[in-house]
C-alpha cells in the first residue's frame, strides 16, 4: 500500500510539472527551456574588437536560424575574460558552475584557451572554440567534447612559410607576442620557410600584449633579411604595422603574417597596410554565395563590415546548430551530438569546412594582398589544408 501510494504521488507530481510546461513529453524545445550559452571573450584590450566579432557572428548565425537552436530559446551568459590566462580558470568555472551553461564558446586568446579547454575536459562541458589556435588543443589534448570553428595557429604560418620560400627569399627574420600564438605561427613559417630552403635568422620576442616596437625595429633594419614575418593582431596589429610604415622599412624589406595582421584592422592602418601580403583562411572579397549573403547580412545588422573573427563566431553557431538539430535540442545526448558535428560540413564564408580527427578545421589558406580597405584574394596559398595528426587519441 505504502509503495503504491508514493509511486501515485510521484505520477501526481509529474503531471502538476507536466501541466506547469516544466516537462514536457518527448523532450519538446518547451520542455527542455532555454539553451545557456556561455560567451568567454575578450571585451576589453588589445582582442577586445576580436571579441566583439565573433559575438556579433555567432549571433548572426542564431538570428537567421530563426533566433533558436533546435526549437529553442537562447540565454546567453557572458564574460569578459580580459585574454588574461590567470583569470581563465576562475572564468570559466563561473560560466560552468554557477551558470551552469550547457555549451561553452570561447575565446581568442591561446593561454586562455587552453585553461578554458581543461576546465572543460574536466567538467566535461561541451567547448567550442571561434578563435584560439592553440595547436595542442585539437593535437594532444584533443578530447570528444572539444570543437574548433577557426584554425590552429601553424597553419597560416605553414602556408606563408611555403608562399615565400616560392618567391625564392633566403633569410627571415621573426617577430611576435612571446605566448602559444605567436610561438606557434612563427613555428608553422618556419617549418614551411626552412622545408622550401630558406632560413630564419633570427626570432624575436616581445610580452603580450605589450606594443613597443622601436628597438626590434631597429634590429630588424641592421639584420637586413629578405622578409619580416610576424604575428600580431588586434589593436597590437594596428599599431604594428603603423610603426613598421613609419620606419620606412616596407621599401627594403617586405613584411608579411598571417592575415590576423590586417584583418578588422585596416580602416585604422590606413595607408600603413597598403600591398601588405598575409596568408588566411578567410578574405573579404572572397567570391562565394555564402559569403556574399554573409557579409550583407552582417553590413545590414551591425553597420560594420565582418572580418575573420565574424566568420568564425558565425561558424561556432553553425557547427552547434548541427549537433543540436541531430538530437532535436536534447543536450543529454552528448555522444550522437558529438557524432553529428564531427561529420559536419558547414557553409562558411570561408568556403566550405570540414573538421579534422582533433575537431580542427580542414580549410583553403589563401593568399590575399591589401587593397584600399580589403584584404583582396590573389590565389589560394595551400588547398584543404588539414593539421598532422600530433598525438589526438580521439
Ligand atoms: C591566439 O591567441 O590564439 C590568437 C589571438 C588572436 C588572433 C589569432 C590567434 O588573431
Amino acid at each position: 500500500m505504502r509503495k503504491s501510494g508514493s509511486m501515485l504521488r510521484r505520477l501526481g507530481a509529474v503531471a502538476a510539472m507536466v501541466a506547469a510546461g516544466v516537462l514536457l513529453p518527448g523532450g519538446s524545445a518547451l520542455a527542455q527551456g532555454k539553451l545557456k550559452v556561455g560567451l568567454m571573450l575578450p571585451y576589453t584590450g588589445t582582442y577586445a574588437a576580436l571579441g566583439n566579432a565573433i559575438t556579433n557572428g555567432f549571433k548572426l548565425a542564431v538570428a537567421e536560424n530563426g533566433g533558436k537552436v533546435a526549437g529553442r530559446d537562447i540565454d546567453y551568459f557572458t564574460v569578459d575574460d580580459e585574454s588574461d590566462p590567470a583569470k581563465a580558470p576562475e572564468n570559466a568555472n563561473k560560466l560552468i558552475k554557477r551558470d551552469q551553461v550547457d555549451v561553452l564558446v570561447g575565446t581568442v586568446h591561446s593561454g586562455v584557451a587552453l585553461a578554458m579547454a581543461k576546465v572543460a575536459r574536466d567538467n566535461n562541458t561541451l567547448l567550442i572554440i571561434p578563435n584560439a589556435g592553440a595547436d595542442d588543443i585539437t593535437g594532444p589534448l584533443c578530447a570528444a567534447n572539444i570543437f574548433r570553428t577557426s584554425f590552429s595557429n601553424s597553419q597560416p604560418g605553414i602556408a606563408m612559410g611555403k608562399v615565400m620560400a616560392e618567391q625564392k627569399k633566403k633569410t627571415a627574420v621573426t617577430l611576435t607576442w612571446d605566448y602559444a600564438a605567436g610561438k606557434e605561427s612563427v613555428g608553422g613559417f618556419k617549418e614551411a620557410f626552412e622545408a622550401g630552403g630558406g632560413k630564419v635568422v633570427k626570432e624575436l620576442f616581445l610580452p603580450f600584449p605589450q606594443v613597443e616596437f622601436q628597438s626590434y625595429l631597429t634590429e630588424i633594419a641592421a639584420l637586413k633579411p629578405d622578409v619580416v614575418y610576424v604575428f600580431f593582431a588586434g589593436g597590437g596589429a594596428v599599431k604594428f604595422v603603423k610603426d613598421y610604415a613609419a620606419a620606412g622599412l616596407p621599401k627594403t624589406i617586405p613584411l608579411v603574417g598571417p592575415g590576423f595582421l590586417t584583418d578588422g584592422t585596416l580602416e585604422a592602418q590606413g595607408e600603413a597596410a597598403q600591398g601588405l601580403l598575409t596568408t588566411l583562411h578567410y578574405g573579404d572579397g572572397l567570391k562565394n554565395p555564402k559569403n556574399d549573403a554573409f557579409r550583407a547580412a552582417y553590413t545590414k545588422a551591425y553597420k560594420i563590415e565582418p572580418d575573420v573573427y565574424a566568420v568564425q563566431g558565425y561558424d561556432a553557431a553553425q557547427l552547434l546548430i548541427v549537433g543540436m538539430n541531430a538530437v532535436k535540442g536534447d543536450v543529454s545526448k552528448r555522444a550522437e551530438m558529438v557524432k553529428a558535428m564531427e561529420g559536419a560540413k558547414l557553409d562558411s564564408p570561408r568556403g566550405s569546412l570540414a573538421l579534422s580527427k582533433g575537431h580542427n578545421p580542414i580549410h583553403d589558406i589563401y593568399l590575399r594582398k591589401v587593397e584600399g580597405k580589403e584584404n583582396k584574394v590573389v590565389g589560394v596559398a595551400v588547398k584543404n589544408l588539414t593539421d598532422p595528426p600530433r598525438g589526438c587519441k580521439l
